[in-house]
């Protein structure tokens, strides 16, 4: 199997390897015959039983750990994919109400959906080839989509992704003004078996849940089909653009 717009030595940087569409990601793009070397980047190191996988560390907290990196990979790249992202942890939930809103919440969720994928920008966007097609894409999620927003709550979380998502435009126009072939685009995976999903899918229909792979695979097709002029905007896994 061969990645077929991409150049046929791809190397690919996955951050948020630990996660489950991140490791997917990584275990999907290891299918690929074209695909030369994979940097899987994680908080926790995250190991990969293959030689291709090179496992690196970053932290969103420390902006030198990026730039170490950065430093550390000397090389051309042709995808760049984010897949981290908070919606819960040990200390925070996601809002219901005005009443839930709080600093720590509010900074946690900017740290990790806005700002870190933003900083990724600002060091490796640089990195990815200018003479063939190359993409840096990072998992936004559709209620991101202020225009698609009929039940509100998740104050945070939503407000930290509608944030990415403009990131991601200003980052297209930006670059846009270089003559390159480089691509930025947000993802929406569907809604996926993992850790960050779980607490609220109890409810959810089975047979409309992902596996980690099953995104993977789609969004892996949606790069591939990916065109110069998709630049800025953000597509579902099923390829259909999701409004701002
Ligand atoms: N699952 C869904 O239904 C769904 C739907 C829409 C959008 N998304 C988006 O998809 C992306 C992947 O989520 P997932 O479902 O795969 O969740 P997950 O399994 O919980 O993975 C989240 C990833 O983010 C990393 N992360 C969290 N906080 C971090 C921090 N402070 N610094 C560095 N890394 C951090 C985690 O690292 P650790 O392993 O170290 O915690 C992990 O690698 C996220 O952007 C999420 O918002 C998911």
């Amino acid at each position: 199997m061969q990645l077929n717009s991409f150049s046929h030595n791809s190397k690919i940087i996955v951050f948020g390897a630990s996660g489950a569409i991140g490791e997917a990601i990584v275990n999907e793009f290891l299918e690929f015959s074209t695909v030369e070397k994979i940097y899987a980047i994680s908080r926790s190191s995250k190991k990969f039983d293959d030689q291709k996988v090179i496992t690196k560390f970053f932290d969103y907290n420390d902006e030198n750990s990026l730039k170490t990196l950065a430093d550390e990979i000397n090389q051309e790249i042709d995808i760049v994919f984010i897949a981290t992202g908070l919606l819960h942890d040990e200390n925070l939930q996601p809002e219901k109400s005005i009443r839930d809103l709080n600093i720590n919440n509010l900074q946690q969720n900017f740290l990790v959906n806005t700002i870190g994928p933003a900083l990724i920008a600002k060091y490796f966007l640089s990195k990815l080839k200018k003479d063939s097609k190359a993409v840096f894409a990072s998992i936004s999620a559709r209620v991101s989509s202020i225009s698609d927003n009929q039940l509100g709550g998740w104050y945070g979380y939503r407000a930290s992704k509608s944030a990415l998502n403009m990131i991601i435009k200003n980052l297209a126009i930006e670059n846009n003004r270089q003559n390159n072939q480089k691509i930025i685009i947000g993802l929406h995976p569907g809604t996926v078996q993992s850790k960050l999903s779980q607490p609220f899918t109890k409810n959810y229909d089975p047979n409309k849940l992902f596996t980690p792979q099953f995104s993977a695979k789609c969004l892996i097709k949606v790069l591939e089909n990916l065109q110069k002029e998709d630049s800025g905007k953000i597509f579902a896994w099923d390829q259909q653009e999701i409004a701002p």
